[in-house]
Order: structure tokens, then C-alpha cells, then sequence
């Protein structure tokens, strides 16, 4: 059986444009079959990113759709939309995957988009997160996994990785301690989709049966 064969339940394609730890800690946990899912491709907008070999080394199938070989956004889009579309995943997990999805596509995939966000949402959506946390004077950062909707970083929450800020450390160091959270949160909110548990209904995040108006919260120990 090849790694990629693990978990058949819920059939998933991971969107990446990067360094791939998240894909990673996914990849992590099938191997050790924890995360009853089976990933049926790894898209990448961007050829150089490294994530496309961790998913060749664990034998997924890979799929490179440049976003600099297209002159309109829109026909990029299309593409990697209609990409997905064949593919009629039952799960999406955006891991690092720095383009947008457009409206229409969230609404025809409503509920299977999950995406995780290095910020305690609804705070710092957006880029540069970790410089603007640090600036604001905040206590806590940290990282968000929740549904996509077609407004952008504001889809219902689901679970945060929280850490409390240090004294003069720099962005790069909090990015590093909050990507472990990540590599904790995302692969626990990919299991309960999978098993069922965690459903959007009507634009709010079910968890184990009941209406959840906050995100559960994964404290640094
Ligand atoms: C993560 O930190 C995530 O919060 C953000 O993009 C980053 C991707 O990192 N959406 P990696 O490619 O998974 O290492």
C-alpha cells in the first residue's frame, strides 16, 4: 500500500505556494493513520514550492498551475478551479495557498473549504500578520483554522492556536513558534471533518453537534 492509499473516507486536495509544513504535518499524521483522509492531489500555483516534493516523496499526485504563465487572473483561476472541479473532492484544505478563490467556486464548495490563517481571527486578517500583532501591542497571536467563504479571512471559525507574545521577540521568531501550533490545530480540524464531526450549516460552525459563535482554543503549553 502506498502512503497516498492511507485513509479512504474523505477524498481531499491540498492547495499550496509554498514551504509545505503544514502539508507536511498532514502528511504526518495518514502515515501514522491518524487522519482518516486520502489526498487526491497537491495543487501548487507556484512551480518552485517545496511542498510539491513533500508530496511526491509521499507518492500524491501533483499538479503545477503557474500563476505567472497567465496574463488575466481570471483565466488562472478558471484553471486551477476547473482542476479542482474534475477532481470533485469532498474536502479542500487551503495549506499556505497564497491566491484567491472566486466567489462562485466557495459557493459551489460551501462547507468543504478549510483554510488556516496565522492570526486569532476575526484580528489581523490579511498579510504581514506577525509585524502587525507585534506593533499593536497585543498579549496573545496566534493561528486560526476556519471554513472559506468568499470573504476573504472571514469564513466561521473553528479552532486557534493561541501563545502568548515574548518580550522583543521578532516576527520571524513568532511566525516559527506559532507555525508549530499550526502543525498541531490544522491536521485536529481536518480529523473531525473527516469524521463527521464539524459541519458548516447555514454559515456557522457545528462542532459535535452544537452551534459554536467562538473557535475552540489550543493553548501553548
Ligand atoms: C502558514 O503559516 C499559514 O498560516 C499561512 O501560510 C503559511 C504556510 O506555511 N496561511 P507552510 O507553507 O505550510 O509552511
Amino acid at each position: 500500500m502506498k502512503e497516498s492509499d492511507i485513509g479512504s473516507a474523505t477524498s481531499t486536495i491540498i492547495l499550496i505556494s509554498g514551504y509545505g509544513t503544514n502539508l507536511q504535518a498532514i502528511l504526518d499524521q495518514i502515515i501514522n493513520n491518524q487522519l482518516p483522509i486520502k489526498i487526491i492531489s497537491v495543487l501548487s500555483d507556484n512551480p518552485k514550492a517545496y511542498g510539491i516534493e513533500r508530496a511526491k516523496k509521499s507518492g500524491i499526485p501533483t499538479k503545477i498551475i503557474n500563476y505567472n504563465s497567465f496574463t488575466k487572473k481570471a483565466d488562472f483561476r478558471q484553471s486551477i478551479e476547473d482542476n479542482i472541479k474534475k477532481l470533485d473532492p469532498n474536502l479542500i484544505v487551503l495549506a499556505g495557498y497564497m491566491r484567491i478563490l472566486s466567489t462562485d467556486f466557495c459557493h459551489q464548495f460551501k462547507g468543504k473549504i478549510l483554510n488556516i490563517h496565522p492570526s486569532l481571527l476575526p484580528k489581523f486578517k490579511g498579510f504581514n500578520t506577525y509585524q502587525r500583532v507585534l506593533s499593536s501591542g497585543d498579549e496573545f497571536h496566534g493561528s486560526t483554522v476556519h471554513f472559506v467563504t468568499a470573504e476573504l479571512d472571514s469564513g466561521p471559525l473553528i479552532l486557534q492556536y493561541r501563545t502568548r507574545i515574548i518580550t522583543d521577540e521578532n516576527p520571524n521568531q513568532l511566525r516559527k513558534r506559532v507555525q508549530l501550533g499550526e502543525h498541531q490545530i490544522y491536521p485536529i480540524a481536518i480529523r473531525w471533518f473527516a469524521e463527521g464531526t464539524l459541519k458548516m450549516v447555514e454559515g456557522e460552525t457545528v462542532l459535535r453537534g452544537k452551534r459554536i459563535t467562538k473557535p475552540e482554543i489550543l493553548e501553548e503549553i
